[in-house]
């Protein structure tokens, strides 16, 4: 193998060699791990305090493994890491710290390669964002989906059962014991969620963009093939090395279609269209969120997975996984899209058929997400359609305004709160600088009285996003945000507002005259930091329509 960036470390003549070889020596190896092997990296996101990946030691020993046998070198090294569970304000917040952590660790150290190890829902865009940018031979690695809970003969899917049986305990048809119960079962093994929430999308979406070998995403954390499949993985690492494919090779136009196709047919997360237009930046792609619904009205959501439908990962993995989706859809993809093991997407899905048609279905409705424009919205906000109320899909109501989430929670069981089923409840500063971070705060509960009522559904709308594993007709990440003077900021209680998803669009019905007046009077809130990481976050992210990187992290845009 010639040529090997690792050379420039440890094949370097007098001292400087010398010594780069006779520390890392210390850790126990012989002189001959210097002969030329190829050198993988294994970037490992694992944390106690991320328990969706805290299996990854032991997957990046598979990845060992599999490395060693190829004739390669592996040294795991870890980066911070996101726990969706913990961290606050939001791990969104530290999505781009990640991505920067993984960039420079991967560019500073003597690596020909490199494994990325992911699993809980930024741990992955924020993996790809810094291997892209670093642009070195790069091969994901899922940590997997956990199991289904079980509950009073129940199986639960994480998050989305999670709220629902909320909603029961709020308003008393669970008891503490039961509530007790479900906080036991519903997390119950390693893994990240195994609803089709952001984790599960951003696993199945690095698939098909061909960052991984396939079927990696569905393979439950607990099976011993996700063992088997990391350790292929390794040798696989090895391979790329000598195909010189990086990561610019296969993160291509074509190949970014294909993860928007595929997350429209997974009725996958809407936080997948703020990830892939930042990681698609990354190599100096604009995806617009034209091309979003561009593709998501070609493209139908054939996929059961809740929180749009029924089954749970586990049931798409024994179903074929995303090979067999894509498979199905195969029409509708660029097939000659360049992967990791130096196959094309469509011969790497050519013969995975679905082997269950209830969970990967033959005929379905228009794809997961649509884009939405109006003077509420100027520059967009999401809605995922599969996983809204259809007859609210387009609706008319006067507006109830929270100030802030703070507000809300404040407000949301009051008996007495003034709304009913038409109303709109709006929530803002909620955004990227305004919460700050972006938070997952949009899924607005439901009103108690509405709840005690028999009301499950009402359009609820923000600048905040929403945990994939989460439903309702929630309108998010509204551009832009109040907090920099977007019209959200301006909306009254009583305004009307219409929300017509068909026509893809969200109007305040308030005249053009009065909009901007309220908006001369418009003062922003002052900054939630003045020093440290905060206040780099508040002076550099772009808003949700444009991926919520740094300014500063994006290459020139060329296409
Ligand atoms: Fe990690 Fe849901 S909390 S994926």
């Amino acid at each position: 193998m010639k040529n090997k960036r690792s050379s420039q470390w440890f094949q370097t003549p007098g001292y400087h060699g010398m010594a780069r070889r006779a520390w890392l020596r210390s850790e126990g190896f012989p002189a001959d791990v210097f002969d030329g092997k190829p050198i993988v990296g294994i970037c490992n996101s694992w944390s106690e305090l991320t328990n969706c990946n805290v299996h990854l030691r032991e997957v990046a020993a598979a990845v060992k493994r599999g490395v060693l046998a190829a004739g390669g070198l592996p040294l795991e090294f870890p980066t911070i890491s996101l726990g969706e569970m913990l961290m606050l304000p939001t791990t969104m917040m530290f999505r781009n710290l990640m991505a920067m952590d993984v960039e420079e660790s991967i560019r500073a150290n003597p690596l020909d390669a490199v494994v990325l190890l992911c699993g809980c829902d930024k741990t992955t865009p924020a993996q790809l964002m810094g291997a892209a940018s670093a642009d070195i031979p790069a091969i994901v690695v899922p940590g997997g989906p956990m199991l289904a809970g079980q509950f009073q003969g129940q199986r639960l899917g994480s998050g989305t059962d999670g709220r629902k049986l909320f909603d029961l305990y709020r308003t008393g048809k669970l008891t503490d014991e039961e509530w007790s119960e479900v906080e036991g079962c519903i997390a119950r093994t390693s893994g990240h969620c195994t609803v089709m929430g952001t984790a599960s999308t951003m696993t199945s979406l690095a698939e098909a963009l061909g960052m991984t070998l396939p079927g990696s995403a569905s393979i439950p954390a607990p099976d011993s093939r996700r063992m088997a499949n990391a350790e292929l993985s390794g040798r696989a690492a090895v391979e790329l090395i000598e195909s010189g494919r990086t990561p610019s090779r296969i993160l291509t136009r074509e190949a970014f279609e294909n993860a928007i196709t595929v997350l429209m047919a997974l009725g996958g997360s809407t936080n997948a269209v703020v990830h892939l237009i930042a990681i698609a930046g990354r190599v100096g792609i604009r995806l617009t969120l034209d091309d979003f619904d561009r593709i998501a009205r070609k493209t139908p959501c054939v996929v059961n997975v809740k929180p749009s439908g029924e089954y749970l990962m586990e049931d798409l993995f024994h179903a074929g996984g995303v090979p067999a989706v894509m498979n199905r859809i195969a029409s509708l993809l660029h097939g000659g899209c360049v992967t990791v093991n130096g196959k094309t997407i469509g011969q790497n899905v050519a013969t995975t058929v679905s082997q269950d048609d209830n969970v990967i279905r033959t005929i379905s409705a228009e794809g997961g997400i649509a884009m939405l424009h109006g003077n509420l919205a100027p520059n967009g906000a999401v809605i995922k359609v599969t996983a809204a109320t259809r007859e609210l899909l387009q609706h008319r109501g006067g507006a109830y305004v929270f100030e802030t989430r703070d507000q809300m929670m404040a407000e949301i069981d009051r008996d007495d709160l003034p709304v009913d089923r038409d109303t709109v409840l709006v929530m803002r500063n909620c955004g990227p600088k305004g919460a700050p971070g972006f938070p997952e705060w949009g899924h607005i509960p439901m009103p108690k009285k509405l709840l005690q009522q028999g009301v499950t559904d009402m359009v609820r709308i923000s600048d905040a996003r929403m945990s994939g594993t989460s439903f309702g007709t929630v309108i998010l990440h509204v551009a832009p945000e109040s907090a920099v003077g977007g019209p959200l900021a301006v909306v009254k209680t009583g305004d009307e507002i219409e929300l017509d998803v068909a026509a893809r669009r969200l109007d305040l019905k308030v005249s053009p005259e009065e909009i901007e007046g309220r908006l001369q009077s418009f003062a922003p809130p002052p900054p939630h930091y003045q020093r440290g990481y905060g206040r780099l976050f508040l002076d550099h992210v772009t808003q949700a329509d444009q991926g919520c990187d740094f300014d500063f992290l994006m290459p020139e845009v060329n296409q």
